[in-house]
């Protein structure tokens, strides 16, 4: 496909963008009507490329002023490097909450059970699915008005925050959490063949000191663990709104300001990562809980977040979150910032070292990168054909966004957390499904999906719901009008990527 850069004039104006301290305004996702300023390209450009390779990593830099380590914290980012994290012995043998439940999910059966917790990550390569295909639970448990605007009637509200401090909001917030998604949901995706969901969550249902934001959403994503257990579905739990927000966007529960990397927010972000990694990373959701994704689409520029204090803190998020949870074939995930793969390749390395390096048996390291790869946020994208849509998916493992020629899965593995089916060709804002659309759509969607799982662990629809729209961005809307009873792993377009 056109518009790709070769990997030196990607060198080159990633250098040039760092010098002149240039970024483009796309880190913001699923905008609702995809009108986008800057184009694709721009995506995988404007950052700077880190100079630590696998050998000399750990050796970003990171002012003091701009993050202070907690006294406490064990094994935090040092000027000189990390602190190696201390071996963890976790206690054998747990029993299982629901050990004694019968309906113990066939994903579970292919594995090892229970993990051999000495060895850690031997059984992650043949613990999970060889390809996750998931879906996101959107606007559930993390508000974004253009996905329910029915749930924002009548208020002035504009995301979580807003909606959360209106007054008389609590109890309409508690109604959507448990009517939104329910069991039958699970069922439903189970049948679709989805054995995966991505679940955001933010970080003040854990602590909501000095906001106005309502607890109480951990009792629902603790339901969905259950009914996910009991339909054969992992679960990776996605902290989306991080403390001071991370992006400034309505999806992070607070729009407006940046302000991840102030005060001590980054400091309190790993203390509620390593509450929820010592709830869920415990033996007793081993069989549920895939991993815990430690930040989502966090802005990197210089007007928000730095990348190299991005980078440094995700490796002592990493290690925080490792050491906390039991269970040690947890991903723990990142958000690439879309600062693209490369910019992440040696953190990888680095955190992962011990796994490739040792590893005949093709394990996988546990520290994961999330890559978001729409095709309906920029004006690039508006233009394209369905041939040419088809051929940037196809091209995804051979270019910038899955390019596997820097990593592997044992050095860093990639998931495709967000995507979508949506562009303006398979766009119905009418919930008419002509065959054109439904052609459309399947291929499309076929062609996203042979990508991902040539060059991804896995990926995961944005989103489940799409209220009151009935077009592609819902997946229960193209399951029902596009799939009818075929399983989403069933293929019409077989081999319509070329590389098979
Ligand atoms: C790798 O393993 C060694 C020996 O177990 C340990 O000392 C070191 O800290 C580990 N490195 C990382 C990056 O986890
Ligand atoms: C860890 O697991 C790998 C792969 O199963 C195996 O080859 C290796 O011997 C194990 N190491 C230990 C210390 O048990
Ligand atoms: C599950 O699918 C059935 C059949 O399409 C549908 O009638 C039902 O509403 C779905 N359940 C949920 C909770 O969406
Ligand atoms: C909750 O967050 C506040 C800062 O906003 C912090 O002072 C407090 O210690 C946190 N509480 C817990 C239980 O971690
Ligand atoms: C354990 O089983 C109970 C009863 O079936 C269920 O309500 C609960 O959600 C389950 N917990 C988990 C974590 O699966
Ligand atoms: C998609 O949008 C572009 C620009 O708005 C337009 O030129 C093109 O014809 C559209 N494609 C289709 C199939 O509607
Ligand atoms: C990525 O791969 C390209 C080409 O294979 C190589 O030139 C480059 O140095 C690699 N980058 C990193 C960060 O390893
Ligand atoms: C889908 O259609 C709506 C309504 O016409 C429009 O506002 C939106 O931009 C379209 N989305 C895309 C990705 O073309």
């Amino acid at each position: 496909m056109s518009g790709m850069h070769s990997f030196a004039a990607w060198t080159a104006l990633a250098l040039l963008a760092s010098t002149i301290d240039a970024r483009p305004q796309v880190h913001r996702h699923r905008r609702p009507h995809g009108q986008g300023t800057a184009s694709a390209d721009d995506l995988y450009t404007a950052v700077a490329t880190p100079t630590a390779t696998a050998t000399n990593f750990p050796s970003l830099s990171i002012e003091p002023s701009q993050y202070s380590l907690s006294s406490t914290a064990p094994y935090g980012f040092t000027a000189s490097g990390f602190a190696a994290a201390p071996t963890i012995t976790p206690s054998r043998g747990q029993p299982y909450a629901n050990a004694s439940s019968t309906a113990i999910p066939s994903h579970a059966l292919s594995s090892p059970y229970p993990l051999d917790e000495t060895n850690s990550t031997s059984a992650v390569s043949s613990r999970y699915p060889a390809n996750f295909r998931g879906v996101n639970l959107g606007s559930w448990l993390v508000l974004e008005s253009w996905m329910t605007p029915d749930v924002f009637q009548g208020t002035d509200a504009v995301d979580q925050w807003t909606f959360d401090s209106t007054d008389g909001t609590e109890a309409k917030l508690h109604q959507h959490w448990s009517t939104y998604i329910t069991e039958g949901d699970f069922q439903n995706m189970s049948s679709w063949g989805i054995n995966a969901v991505r679940i955001p969550i933010g970080y003040w249902a854990y602590n909501n000191s000095g906001t106005p934001y309502i607890t109480g959403a951990d009792a629902y994503l603790e339901k969905a663990l259950g009914w996910a257990r009991q339909n054969g579905i992992w679960v990776m739990i996605d902290c989306h709104g991080s403390p001071g927000s991370q992006n400034g966007a309505e999806h992070s529960g607070h729009a407006g300001a940046v302000s991840w990397q102030s005060d001590d927010n980054l400091q309190l972000s790993i203390d509620i990562l390593q509450t929820i990694a010592k709830k869920y990373g415990a033996m007793q959701y081993a069989d549920v809980v895939m991993g815990i994704e430690l930040v989502n689409e966090p802005k990197i520029g210089s007007d928000a977040n730095s990348l190299a204090t991005t980078q440094a803190w995700a490796a002592q998020a990493y290690h925080a979150v490792r050491a906390t949870a039991e269970n040690k074939a947890l991903y723990v995930l990142h958000h690439d910032g879309f600062t693209g793969v490369q910019s992440w390749v040696s953190v990888g390395a680095g955190l992962n070292s011990n796994i490739s390096s040792s590893s005949s048996s093709g394990d996988q390291g546990t520290f994961a990168l999330d890559l978001h790869l729409y095709q309906n946020q920029d004006a690039v994208d508006k233009s394209l054909t369905l041939d040419q849509h088809i051929a940037k998916a196809c091209a995804y493992p051979t270019t910038d966004p899955l390019l596997p020629s820097n990593t592997s899965t044992a050095t860093l593995p990639l998931f495709v957390g967000e995507f979508s089916a949506q562009i303006n060709i398979t766009n119905t804002t009418d919930g008419i499904w002509t065959p054109d659309l439904v052609d459309g759509t399947r291929k499309f969607f076929e062609a996203q999906m042979d990508a991902f799982e040539h060059s991804s662990r896995g990926w995961f629809v944005w989103s489940l719901k799409q209220g009151g729209d009935t077009g592609a961005w819902s997946l229960e809307a193209i399951m029902e009008n596009v799939y009818g009873s075929d399983v989403i792993s069933k293929r019409k377009y077989p081999g319509i990527c070329p590389f098979g």
